[in-house]
């Protein structure tokens, strides 16, 4: 059995840029593994069913549409074998507020051993959503920014209550992505 390792945090916090690093430097020590993400699995069914052009659309669908991504999505990565990274989120800003990125019958499919938080001060995370222009970020202030970043934390220690897993704080601070990769790496091994 290989390890499941969730890793979530809010969007422009820089998880899939600590992921992609950490998978590549674990690599040239000999460990592998797969990095499978949460969205593109639900972008590519809600695309063929013609519901989204883009991965930000996807939040803003009806909640139940949503609710049946995230099914569809966590059975087909549960089928993955061997050592695997699910990015995904622990909570989903949707107009009609935070939706589980992980509710019972996702986690119940996963089973994750670890759920790591990737966090950093709010102001870093908003000079990075203005900078990325390659995306349709929301526009929030750094209280909104706050209040997500509190409520994953919350969300998460129900994660691991329903589960057993552990939960992992991983800070990826500006300039400082080594550090962040460093720590993840610890975790994996
Ligand atoms: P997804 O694509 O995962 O959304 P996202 O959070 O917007 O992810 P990104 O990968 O774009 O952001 P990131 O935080 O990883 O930042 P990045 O590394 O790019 O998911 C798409 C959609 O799918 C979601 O919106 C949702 O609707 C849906 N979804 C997913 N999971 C779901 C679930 N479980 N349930 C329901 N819906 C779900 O980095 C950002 C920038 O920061 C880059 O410019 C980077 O260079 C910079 N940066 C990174 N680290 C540093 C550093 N240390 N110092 C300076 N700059 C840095």
């Amino acid at each position: 059995m290989g390890k499941k390792v969730v890793i979530t945090g809010v969007p422009g916090v820089g998880k899939t840029t600590v992921i992609n690093q950490t998978i590549s430097e674990l690599a040239s020590e000999g460990v592998e593994y797969q990095n499978v993400n949460f969205g593109s699995c639900m972008f590519d069914v809600a695309s063929s069913q013609g519901l989204v052009t883009s991965r930000d659309d996807i939040r803003r669908l009806e909640q139940a549409t949503q609710r049946e991504l995230q099914r569809n999505a966590a059975q087909f990565i549960a089928k993955s074998d061997g050592n695997i990274i699910i990015d995904t989120h622990c909570t989903v800003k949707t107009p009609k507020g935070y939706l589980a990125g992980l509710p019972e019958w996702v986690l119940k499919e996963l089973m994750p051993d670890i759920v790591v938080l990737v966090e950093t001060d709010e102001d870093q995370i908003l000079m990075r959503r203005m900078a990325d222009d390659t995306r349709v970020r929301d526009a929030e202030g750094y209280r909104a920014l706050c209040e997500h970043q509190q409520f994953n934390r919350a969300m998460a220690a129900s994660y691991a209550m329903l589960t057993g897993c552990t939960v992992k704080v991983v800070v990826n601070a500006d300039n400082l992505l080594n550090n962040s990769v460093a720590e993840l790496k610890t975790i994996l091994r």
